[in-house]
């Protein structure tokens, strides 16, 4: 079968098409017949090689989710999912395939309304979204501001937070057709990178959600209201300063909270019962999966180049 591996650390044109032999599924595991696969942030940052120090090697394949049929079972697994259209996620690599292993805890059934691409699109950024406004303890009637809202995690945390009843939604984006399209997602105040600008803004928000981290990470610290919440899910500008807590001890009087939130402490269940909400609501159409291209799976150095020139909004999927 046709695989995408890291042939080389660096730029997109180290993603090369390779043949690999198709996986013949393992105890407890399925294989699914890959009709979309995801393309998300993190598999960049895995390309550059900035993650080599966590163990990601050169010859890995990227991706983490797929939705397909399955097309075969291990020992100990119910042969009725034979046909099945499923979403599965293969963790921190393995989807960039034709097909993939996964194992069956790792398999949710796709809702018929539902498509593959869709599915990808907010399978796992979905999950991230809900559970990182939970971790934040948000409540309906606060406002939230969410830091790189226009990515994949960025497009369900502003339709959550909406849904869920906030009384803003500020976003962070790098242009006014950026912000536009995240006002139809249910954004109401866009903000520059820096967090400035936004006509009528709220003065501080109560939650913030943010996906970028980096040198500009503290400064937003002074956009909390008094006891306001900070929870960071990703590290797209990398890590803030080492000293970034300086900043909100001098806001001691403020009590506000600073926490980091990681999908993989959420049980497989958990994600499951939400992701599977989610499913049927985007299926129903009271949630946008934002999917910015389809491209086929051998044009996965397209895919990257355009995610490192900053042009995505949502998120591309790969069509084997
Ligand atoms: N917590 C978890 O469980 C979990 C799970 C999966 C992934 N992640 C993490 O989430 C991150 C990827 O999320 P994603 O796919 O939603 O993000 P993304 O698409 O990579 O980036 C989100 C947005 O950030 C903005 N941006 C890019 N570079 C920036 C910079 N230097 N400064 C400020 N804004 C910048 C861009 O929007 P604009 O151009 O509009 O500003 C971009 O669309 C990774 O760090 C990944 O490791 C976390």
């Amino acid at each position: 079968m046709k695989a995408i591996e890291i042939r080389t650390y660096g730029g997109p044109e180290g993603l090369a098409v390779v043949e690999r032999p198709a996986p013949v599924p393992a105890a407890g595991e399925v294989v699914i017949a890959a009709q979309a696969v995801g393309v998300g942030g993190v598999d960049t940052v895995i390309r550059s090689g900035a993650l080599a120090a966590y163990g990601f090697k050169e010859g890995h394949v990227p991706g983490s989710e797929v939705a397909g049929t399955v097309s075969a079972v291990g020992d100990g697994v119910d042969t009725s999912w034979i046909g099945r259209r499923v979403w599965g996620f293969t963790g921190t690599g393995g989807g960039y395939v034709e097909q993939a292993a996964v194992p069956v805890r790792e398999i949710l059934p796709l809702p018929d309304d539902l498509s593959a691409a869709d599915a990808v699109t907010l399978g796992s950024s979905g999950v991230v979204a809900h559970y990182a406004l939970a971790h934040a303890r948000f409540a309906p009637g606060e406002a939230v501001l969410v830091r790189g809202a226009a990515g994949s995690i960025g497009v369900m945390t502003v339709q959550l937070a909406a849904r869920g009843g906030a009384a803003a939604v500020a976003v962070t984006t790098s242009s006014a057709e950026r912000g536009a399209r995240l006002r139809q997602l249910g954004a109401t105040h866009v903000l520059d990178r820096s967090g400035e600008g936004g006509q009528d803004a709220p003065a501080g928000y109560d939650v913030i959600i943010d996906i970028i981290a980096g040198d500009d990470l503290p400064s937003f610290f002074d956009r909390l209201n008094p006891n306001g919440r900070m929870v960071v899910v990703g590290v797209v500008a990398g890590r803030p300063p080492a000293d970034f807590g300086t900043k909100m001890l001098a806001a001691f009087r403020k009590s506000l909270s600073f926490a980091t939130f990681s999908a993989d402490t959420v049980t497989a269940a958990d994600r499951h019962a939400v992701r599977g909400e989610q499913f049927a609501a985007a299926g129903r159409g009271d949630l946008a999966a934002v999917v910015h291209e389809l491209l086929p799976l051998d044009q996965a150095v397209l895919a990257h180049r355009k995610m490192d020139d900053g042009e995505v909004f949502g998120r591309i999927v790969l069509t084997p």
